[in-house]
């Protein structure tokens, strides 16, 4: 069998073994699945990228247990690093630091920056404490597809590409969009990407000149990303009936049954709905899982109408994963 789903338990001891002699395996994270390899290890980091189908020019995340060896991964470590490791993990947060001449050129796309976190999930710690070496792992998936938030969408995404892969099954994961990135390399923080680890955003950005939360760009990150295979359109609440036709597959924002019954009329037209959580964290819990479901459902289905959350802060993670859904393919940022 190509591809073997075993319960996290049960294979926590091979899946460190396959890792030790340079192998991957796809492992839970509280964020999304990663696919994991020895960081130390070159043929072993460029398994991930041939499995991804990922550009060489962007860089992979390394995992850690602990904070020391975050810092052996690091040839400089700021206290403004220090203290947003200390504060957040195990945790769905990247510091982006100068890199120690250990990690592997191939992990950072030649630069000489790298991204570190420990999750929070103890599946993950305990691969990491098994294996004995920092894991590279980016999200379990084809490059620009929607991260996998549980072991059977490991499996759908990467079926087709590797001849053979172990993937640990933690069940589905608890935060659901990727963590947030932070550069800590200058004097002022920059956040790379938004995530839902919004108090150590505010935090890290504290201290900049000017309060612009606006995200700076990751080497390597294109504009589309995350995105479903169905065409994806956004639309504001007072747009949504004009826009909704017979193929739509309609997210919704919060429960369809506390509607007028002229929404209800509405939404009769349409292929099928799902109504999404009005709470941040909940939401960006499905969010994945919801799209993939929508993609199963097949021709019938010609797109995806999503009703847009508020433009609150605490929503910028989810805005910004949106935004990159119904980016048209090849787009770059
Ligand atoms: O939640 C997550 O971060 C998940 C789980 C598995 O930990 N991983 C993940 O990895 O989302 P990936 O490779 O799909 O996304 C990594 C992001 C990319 O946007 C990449 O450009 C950025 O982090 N990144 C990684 N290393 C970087 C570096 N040295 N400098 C700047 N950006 C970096
Ligand atoms: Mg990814």
């Amino acid at each position: 069998m190509a591809i073997r789903i075993v319960r996290a338990e049960t294979g926590l001891k091979e899946a460190a073994e396959i890792l030790r002699e340079g192998g991957i395996v796809a492992f839970p994270t509280e964020t999304v699945y990663g696919l994991g390899a020895n960081a130390l290890n070159t043929e072993a980091v460029a398994r991930i990228y041939a499995a991804k189908g990922r550009p060489s020019t962007n860089p992979i995340i390394v995992h850690v247990a602990d904070i020391a060896s975050a810092r052996a991964l690091a040839s400089e470590w700021s206290d403004t690093a220090e203290s947003l490791a200390t504060r957040f993990w195990p945790g769905p947060l990247t510091l982006v630091v100068p890199k120690a001449a250990s990690v592997a050129d191939i992990v950072t796309a030649g630069g000489s920056t790298v991204g570190i976190r420990i999750p929070n999930h103890p599946i993950a710690l305990q691969l990491l404490q098994q294996a004995g070496v920092p894991l590279a792992a980016p999200s379990a998936n084809r490059s620009e597809e929607v991260s996998p938030t549980t072991a059977q969408h490991v499996a759908d995404s990467l079926g087709g590409y590797v001849d053979h892969l172990l993937i640990l099954d933690g069940g589905p994961c608890s935060v659901g969009i990727e963590s947030t990135v932070i550069d800590v390399t200058g004097t002022v923080p920059r956040v790379l990407r938004p995530g839902m680890a919004m108090i150590a955003e505010a935090e890290a950005i504290r201290n900049r000149p000017t309060a612009n939360p606006k995200t700076h760009r990751s080497p390597g990150q294109m504009a589309r990303h995350y995105a479903p295979t169905t065409p994806l359109v956004l639309v504001q609440s007072s747009d949504l009936p004009g826009s909704i036709r017979q193929g739509s597959a309609v997210l919704l924002f919060g429960d369809c049954r506390r509607r007028e019954a002229s929404w209800r009329n509405v939404l009769r037209l349409a292929h099928s709905y799902i109504s999404m959580p009005e709470s941040p964290q909940e939401y960006a819990a499905l969010l994945y899982a919801a799209f993939r479901q929508i993609d199963q459902q097949g021709k019938a289905v010609t797109d995806i109408v999503l009703e847009l959350p508020p433009d609150d802060p605490e929503w910028t993670a989810i805005h910004d994963r949106l935004h990159r859904a119904a980016t048209k393919k090849g787009t770059q940022e």
